[in-house]
């Protein structure tokens, strides 16, 4: 992913094949036409690569790199009992895109620090693993795309079938299981004692439950109830709620037991759900109902700057949140007929003011917490 992002000077020919004349009317060199070539030639290898990396994590190969020193295929193939030719062509493949480093004196191959944490080590905080399998898990809804397009109707969480929400679970889950309660919670003033003597809280959009649950074991006299839409991420959260014991953890579908709006919560949470959501003005407004008057909602949404303008120049995770947003976020915010479709991008801090202001509520500030690469977290109150 690049900082700044460029546009290509050249125009498409009416066919639609290689630039033919650039923005000026010249003639581009042939020097020109190989650099762009070039360019879109490492984006078809970084979707090759999102699948070849997942292998590597699947099938244990970085962590079994990550463990050793400078190895051969041979060894690798032995340490990770798969077949050595298969090995050899992923090594010679991951060196190239850079992410395994060759000893050429050796032949041999090894990690990083860098490549470790990123690749190999899934409890380190810039672990990326979960993002490779949420990209391959969208493979499978290409097909659906030309028709979204046509229509303007996108595809619900569960359309992408359970992968997709196993997906968003390893995207988010070191965050919520690692950092939620004993870094950002205690950012906010008079939150965790007021969690330590007993409240009433909801997660909205709480997919898999990683969040709820990591705040339920943290904080047992307090009530958690998490909200979701998606049937999958329901039976996920199900299936963790119970294998974690928890006994102050319930779960709610909105569509059948919408949030009571009767100012009854003392603490409401949404990670990475607004700009998600076919109907962020309503969702929000019931948010605002459900919640007491001294009540707390932390919302975490992308880090988003207000205009495309900006967000192409200034915003570092442009091009993967507009590629996520196509495949997921703006085509579930418009997988009703009336979805607001609001984008990845769409919830930045000046919306979310907006929109929050508009429902009612009177105190909007960020949440001091730069660690994370995607999310702003913002503290909102009556
Ligand atoms: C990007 S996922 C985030 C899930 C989880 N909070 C996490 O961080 O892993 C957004 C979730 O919001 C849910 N969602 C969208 N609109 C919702 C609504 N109106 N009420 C409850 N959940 C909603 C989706 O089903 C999905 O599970």
């Amino acid at each position: 992913m690049s900082s700044k992002n460029s546009h290509p000077e050249s125009t498409l020919s009416a066919e639609g094949s290689l630039p033919t004349k650039t923005a000026e009317g010249s003639l581009p060199d042939k020097g020109s036409i190989r650099a762009f070539a070039a360019q879109v030639t490492n984006s078809i290898t970084g979707g090759l690569n999102c699948a070849l990396t997942l292998m590597g994590d699947q099938l244990g190969l970085y962590r079994a790199l990550s463990k050793s020193g400078p190895m051969n295929s041979q060894a690798l193939a032995e340490a990770t009992q798969l077949s050595e030719r298969w090995v050899r062509e992923w090594l010679y493949q991951q060196a190239c895109i850079g992410q395994v480093s060759f000893d050429a004196a050796g032949d041999e191959f090894f990690l990083t620090q860098e490549a470790t944490a990123v690749l190999a080590d899934a409890e380190h905080p810039a672990w990326l693993g979960g993002m490779f399998q949420s990209v391959v898990a969208l493979y499978d809804s290409v097909d659906k795309l030309p028709d979204c397009f046509r229509t303007g109707l996108g595809q619900s969480f569960d359309d992408k079938g359970e992968a997709c929400a196993c997906g968003i679970e390893s995207m988010s889950r070191k965050f919520q299981a690692d950092y939620l309660v004993p870094v950002l919670l205690p950012r906010i003033d008079g939150l965790v004692e007021r969690l330590s003597a007993g409240a009433k809280v909801a997660d909205v959009g709480c997919g898999s439950a990683t969040s709820t649950i990591a705040m339920a074991r943290a904080f047992p006299k307090s009530e958690f109830i998490g909200y979701d839409i998606s049937i999958h991420a329901l039976h996920r959260a199900r299936d963790k709620i119970n294998a974690a014991d928890l006994h102050n953890v319930s779960l709610r579908n909105p569509i059948d037991h919408p949030l009571p709006e009767d100012a009854s919560f003392d603490f409401i949470t949404t990670f990475d759900v607004i700009h998600d959501s076919t109907h962020p003005v309503e969702l929000i407004a019931s948010i605002r109902n459900s919640l007491q008057e001294t009540g707390l909602w932390l919302c975490a949404d992308v880090q988003g700057l207000p205009s495309f303008a900006e967000n192409m120049t200034d915003n570092p995770i442009a091009t993967l949140a507009y590629s996520f947003s196509v495949m997921v976020c703006m085509s579930a915010g418009l997988s009703t007929p009336d979805g607001a479709g609001l984008g990845t991008l769409g919830f930045h801090e000046q919306k979310a003011k907006e929109m929050t202001r508009d429902a009612g509520f009177s105190h909007f500030t960020r949440v001091p917490f730069e660690d994370d690469l995607f999310n702003a977290f913002y503290d909102i109150r009556p």
